[in-house]
């Protein structure tokens, strides 16, 4: 692919050529079960050929977007997890900072904590504003976004009426299941289904994604192609060395098989921050079970290395490092010369500020790999909805193939449900009455 490359050059000293071969049989294998559909969690792989499936639903997509947005300036998105992550990373990745020439309405966001201030200066944020909402929960039963939908749906009824209102949600959520699924159907909300076979985390190039992303202004085909591009890309006809989320899986497993138990997602550009978010997630909920995982962590260059950055250098050398660097900025700024030079900054007067980013870029790499850390590198040709399907299609793959060497299932989350039911317990809700008792007798101790 011309606008993705990986490069684990700078992680030789760490795992050479020969071991790094060592671990493409289990890697492969790993690719195997998943386009065989034989591994663990095979009921939930419906992501694995979804970019294809996708570009059947674009138009649609992009149909109901620009009706919906005809009258509207603003779009509260409700979801938590997965059914929020990754519409926030591509639009953050796509949308200039400031509100400055948006393709689209405003997008804002709820149901992804339970932050009482946040929803009351929402409200009144919104009072101005010609909004819709977008809910989406594939359970149709996740409190943080019910409660959230509950009270923006009230608000929202409050100031058009209910049957003006109702023309202003749209929902996403399962097929037949669901509360909200009933309310959809009784409401008459316009709505889209998430697959039964596709988890929150893996949902980015289902409705769950594609809606916002078109209701924000972006070209969903376009990401729809870089995921395309990617599948080929990643296909069990290419050989191992050459197969980016072969290499990747192998090389995360590698690493922590030489004790480096975290990997950071290291970015030169703030726009990336939420891929970031996206990428814990995916791992951190695909990975970290049965006692097994490599802990997901992020940081945001240069900016962290004023923070982090000294952890990094000197910490424990357990650590290793993935960057994601972009090759081309789409607008230009150059230093400018000031004949005082009080500043001392005359010697990079007339570059690009991008090219300073990409020596710091460099500058990062060499001091961190001479600390002890292995950088293993993702250079994207330009940040533009193309390179990030493909981008979030190979994590994906890379993150099956990359569970089933662990040897867990990265397709369920049985660990979420442990705060839930001690939240429900607290709160009293009619059947965790048992657990209620003995938690409060644990927190009165
Ligand atoms: O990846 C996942 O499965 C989770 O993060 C879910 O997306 C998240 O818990 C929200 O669930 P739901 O869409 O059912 O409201």
């Amino acid at each position: 692919m011309n606008n993705f490359k990986i490069n684990i050059k700078t992680t030789e000293a760490w795992v050479s050529e020969n071991e790094l071969a060592s671990y493409y049989p289990a890697a492969r294998k790993s690719l195997e079960l998943i386009h065989n559909k034989t591994g663990k969690g095979n009921d939930f792989l419906g992501w694995l050929n979804l970019p294809e499936e996708a570009s059947l639903q674009a138009d649609d997509i992009i149909k109901t977007a620009a009706d919906f947005r005809k009258n509207i300036d603003c779009i509260v998105l409700i979801g938590i997890g997965g059914s929020y992550l990754g519409t926030k990373a591509v639009l953050d990745a796509l949308t200039p900072p400031f509100g400055i020439n948006m393709p689209g309405p405003e997008i804002h966001y709820a149901g992804h904590h339970l932050s009482e201030e946040y929803l009351v200066d929402l409200l009144e944020y919104l009072e101005k504003k010609n909004w819709g909402i977008v809910v989406i929960s594939k359970s149709g039963k996740t409190t943080e976004p019910a409660l959230a939908f509950r009270i923006l749906n009230i608000a929202l009824i409050n100031k058009y009426g209910k049957s003006v209102a109702r023309e202003k949600v749209i929902a996403i959520t399962d097929s037949s299941k669901g509360a909200l699924r009933t309310m959809a159907e009784q409401e008459n909300y316009k709505t889209f289904i998430i697959p039964d076979d596709i988890g929150g985390r893996y949902s980015v190039l289902t409705p769950v994604g594609l809606v916002p992303i078109a209701l924000a202004g972006y070209d969903i085909k376009e990401f729809i192609a870089g995921a395309i591009e990617m599948m080929k890309a990643t296909a069990p006809d290419i050989e191992n060395g050459e197969n980016p989320a072969i290499i990747y899986a192998a090389i995360r497993n590698a690493l922590l098989d030489k004790g480096k138990t975290i990997e950071i997602l290291t970015n030169f550009n703030p726009r990336l921050h939420f891929v970031s978010e996206w990428w814990k997630q995916l791992f951190g909920e695909s990975e970290g079970k049965d006692g097994k995982g490599i802990f997901p962590a992020s940081v945001d260059f240069t900016t962290d290395l004023h923070s982090m950055g000294q952890y990094i250098q000197d910490g424990p050398r357990n650590l290793f490092e993935t960057f994601i660097t972009v090759n081309k900025a789409l607008k230009e700024l150059r230093v400018p010369k000031d004949d005082n030079d009080f500043d001392q900054l005359n010697y990079i007067s007339g570059k690009r500020i991008e090219e300073i980013n990409s020596q710091a870029a460099l500058g990062t790499l060499i001091a961190h790999m001479d600390g002890g850390i292995p950088v293993i590198q993702i250079q994207l040709d330009q940040l533009k909805e193309k390179e990030l399907g493909a981008l979030m299609y190979f994590f994906e793959l890379s993150c099956g193939l990359s569970g089933y060497m662990l040897g867990v299932n990265p397709f369920d989350q049985p660990g979420v449900e442990a705060y839930k039911n001690n939240m429900f317990a607290l709160l009293g809700k009619a059947g965790f009455e048992n657990q209620t008792e003995s938690l409060r007798k644990r927190l009165d101790k």
